[in-house]
This record gives structure tokens, sequence and C-alpha cells, in this order.
């Protein structure tokens, strides 16, 4: 049988006091609509068809153009939600329901939702959980033999019906020819004065028809974001989540609790992470590398044995065995080699440093070829603008750059060249050459006492 999805997203989300849609949230630096769509597209779903309305045009922008949407104009509410979307439920189709605000929902709880839906031939399931702290969920009342007899809305509920703590999580399988007859009967007479897709539920039971309740004791699963407090609190799960998925595949977190890893990154055996790591986006780093404490590294690849110590990397490479930082920023388009030192305060942008070259400290480097072997002193500024246009430096193998260099671009340094500390380089280097431009040292013996400036 067919399985379709339908992602209800279309809520403005008042509660979270925002300007975002609530759905546009981020958890672990991805939307919390994005993550249940990445769920649902890897559990056999053939279709997801999400329904947006508040802000629609800036969820639409967050989808991949895959993703099919459905419009609805005023939110009348869940159930309301589902009816935007009553041309795409079909006659021998299973369709399953999310809401936007759970992104802790696994495939794995999925599946067995659905397998069970279908083993037991039901007109719909709810998922639901027992809930430490149940409040402002629906509640699952169930009749004298346990089967699901309505859900009833915190808003709704008497204070007995409030101490249930089993919830509905939001989620449900339901036969889609059933939900299409069901549909068009809900009506919105409740407090909120809306349509809840939970009414179909007791519709069902009503109707005679067999509804079941599939119950998760992953209850973290299940919970959903209203207010920011809980946004937190789904944040800390999904951290825990991720972090725990690389240490099971070898890899040291020594405080997990503070340690920001997207989902989207790739961590080899053996690397430590130190607390304050922020790793996001597709990042990929090594085995057996050192990511020490408040590094930031967004979008790059980092080789093997690689040690970067509070340092920044950006959309960038760093090669097997170099060491970055204290305190070093590689800038969007930088490539490093192996064995390369990036040291104290060296800031490198869309430049390219080859294989045992080192900058150990206090450094610019910016639209930079730089060779193998070569040694950039401290205080080394790559004068690559001239107020107008960006220019390049190349620099050869095993050139030897004294300290406090001004290398005005464009320029060329030829390989085995030396530059004297203190000069400002505005034009080629010969190959094995030393080039010096600074002013001739002169003293003027006796000056001090001249001048009465002698300390008795
Ligand atoms: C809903 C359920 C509640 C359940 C809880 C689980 C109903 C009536 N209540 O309550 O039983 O315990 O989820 O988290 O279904 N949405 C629309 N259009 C609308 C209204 C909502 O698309 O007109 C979307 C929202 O964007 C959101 C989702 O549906 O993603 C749930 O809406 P929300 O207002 O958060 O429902 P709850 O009150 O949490
Ligand atoms: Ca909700």
């Amino acid at each position: 049988m067919k399985l379709k999805a339908i992602v209800l997203a279309a809520g403005e989300g008042t509660r979270m006091k925002s300007k975002l849609p609530k759905v546009l949230h981020k958890v672990c630096g991805q939307t919390m609509l994005k993550h249940i769509i990445d769920t649902v597209n890897n559990s056999d779903i053939e279709e997801c068809i999400v329904v947006v309305g508040y802000e629609a045009e800036k969820v639409k922008e967050s989808l991949s153009s895959e993703v099919k949407t459905v419009f609805q104009e005023e939110q009348l509410g869940t159930g309301h939600a589902v009816t935007m979307a009553y041309d795409n439920i079909r006659e021998g189709t299973t369709v399953l329901v999310l809401c936007g605000d759970g992104p802790l929902i696994t495939e794995k709880t999925l599946r067995a939702m659905i397998d069970y839906h279908r083993k037991e031939d039901l007109g719909a399931t709810v998922l639901t959980a027992d809930l430490p702290n149940p409040e402002d969920y629906g509640r699952i009342i169930r009749d004298a033999e346990g089967r699901l007899q309505k859900i009833v809305e915190e808003k709704d509920a008497t204070v007995e019906e409030k101490s249930i703590t089993e919830i509905n999580s939001g989620i449900y399988c339901f036969d889609g020819s059933i939900l299409r007859d069901v549909l068009p009967k809900l009506e919105n007479n409740n407090i909120q004065k809306e349509y809840y897709l939970t009414d179909v539920l007791s519709v069902m039971h009503n109707m005679g028809l067999k509804t079941g309740i599939y119950k998760t004791e992953n209850y973290e699963e299940v919970m959903a974001i209203n207010y920011r407090e809980q946004l937190a609190d789904v944040e800390a799960i999904m951290r825990k989540r991720i972090n725990g998925n690389h240490m099971k595949n070898g890899v040291t977190i020594i405080n997990p609790g503070h340690t920001y890893i997207e989902k989207t990154v790739t961590i080899g055996m053996d690397t430590v992470i130190y607390a304050g790591a922020i790793l996001t986006g597709n990042t990929v780093i090594g085995e057996g590398c050192i990511i020490g404490q408040n590094s930031r590294i967004e979008n790059s690849i980092i080789g093997n044995g690689v040690e970067v110590q509070s340092s920044t990397i950006i959309n960038s490479s760093v090669g097997d065995y170099t060491t970055v930082g204290p305190y070093a920023y590689l800038r969007p388009n930088s490539s490093i080699g192996k064995h390369v030192k990036i040291g104290t305060f060296v800031e490198v942008k869309n430049s390219k440093i080859d294989s045992y070259s080192s900058a150990s400290h206090l450094s610019y480097i910016g639209d930079a070829d730089v060779g193998k072997n070569v040694n950039i002193g401290c205080g080394v500024v790559f004068v690559n603008y001239d107020g107008k246009e960006k220019n390049r430096s190349v620099i050869g193998d095993n050139v030897f750059v004294g300290s406090n260099v001004n290398l005005i671009a464009p320029l060329i340094v030829r390989k085995d060249g030396y530059i004297a500390c203190g000069s400002t380089i505005t034009s080629e280097v010969p190959e094995g050459a030393l080039a010096i431009a600074r002013a001739r040292q002169e003293n003027k013996e006796g000056w001090v006492d001249k001048k009465g400036l002698l300390k008795k």
C-alpha cells in the first residue's frame, strides 16, 4: 500500500514570541521542519506534502524544491490544515500526519507505528507516550477496554482529564479513504473554535471504525516545541543524540553537554573534541585529531592527525598533521597542506599554503599561493588590497620571509628567495636572491648625552 506524509507547518507559533515562523526555528543548526522532512524521507514514504500558511513564502524557501506544499490561508486548526491536502489523500493509501514542531521523532518509531497500523488493519492510529510533564498536550482518553475513545486538548480538559499523563504526539496514521470520509464531518465546537484533527479519531470511534494507539517508551521523541524553553530542551536532547552517535563511532567528546555538532558533520575515530567546539555544515574531520576548546569549524575538510586550538575555520581545508591556532582564523577558500603550522593570531583568506610551510605568529595571508616549506615570519602582511582591487601573491617553495615584512600584491617571490625582516616588497624577488627593502641603520654616537637626556 502506498504511503504519503502530510506535515503541518502553517501555524505562526505565537507562544514562541518570534518574528520567525515557529517551524523555521533551528534545532542543532537545522530548522525543526527540515529535521522532520529528513526523517519522513528516510521512512519509505513516496510523497511528503507540507501544509504552509503563516509566512508561507519564507517556509517554502527553506525547503528543497522537491518538497510539495499546499497552502492554508487561515489557520483554523490542525484538522482544517489536513483538509488543505484533501486532493492528495487517496483510497488505498496510508497517510502519515506529523506536526512541524516535533523534530525528535525517529524513523524507527515511525516505521514501527506504520507496521502496527497496517498489521492491525486500523482506520487510524495515534502515536502516544507517557510524559513526565504532559501540560499543554492533548490527553489520550481510553475506554473501559483500553481502546482510544477520544483526545482532549488541555484547554478543553477537565481537572481529571488533565491528570492523565498519556499524551497525543500529533503523529498519526490514517487509512486514506476513511480520512476522506471523516474530514468533512469535523466541527469547531471547542474552546479554540478550531477544527481539531484529533476529533477525527473520536468521530471514527463513534462510527464504530477501528482506531488504535501505538505507545512509545521513548517519550523524548514526541516532545514538541511551543515555547522557547522547549526549544532549548529539544536542542539538548538532539545534541545528546548526535554526540552520542559520534561517541559510539569512537570519537572522544570531553564535555558532550557543551559541544555543538550538527547532524551533517562526519568525524573519524580517536579524534578528541573539547568543550565549546562548534562543528557545523558539511564538515568532515579525520581520525586522531584534536579539536580544542571553543574551536568553530564550518563546512570544512580536516585531515587526519590535525590539531586545532581555539580557532575558527570556515569553508576551507586542512591537510594531515597540520596544527592550527591557538587563535587562528581560516577564512573561506583557504587550502592548507600537510604538516603546516598556522600559529597564534594568523589569519588566512582565499589562499593556498602548501605542505611543511609555517606561519607561526601574527600574520595576514590573503589571496596568496604559498609553496612548500615556506617560512612566514612574525607579523608578515600580505598586502592584497589596493583600495580598489584584491591582488594575488605567489610565493615559491623554500622561501624565507623575515618578520614584519609587507608583501605588496600583485607579487611573485621565486623559489629559494629570502626576504629580510622589516622589508616592504613591491616587485618580484628572483630565485635564490635576498631582498632587502628598508632604510639602512645609522648610529649617532653620544647623541643622548649631547641632548642632555642621559639619566644620572
Ligand atoms: C497539537 C494537538 C495535541 C497534541 C500536540 C502535540 C490538535 C488539536 N492538538 O496541539 O493534541 O498533543 O499537537 O504536539 O491537533 N498547524 C497548522 N494549521 C493550523 C494549526 C496548526 O498547520 O491551523 C500546525 C502548526 O504549524 C504546528 C502543528 O500544526 O506545526 C501543531 O499545531 P499547534 O498549534 O502547535 O498544536 P498544539 O496545540 O501543540
Ligand atoms: Ca505544538
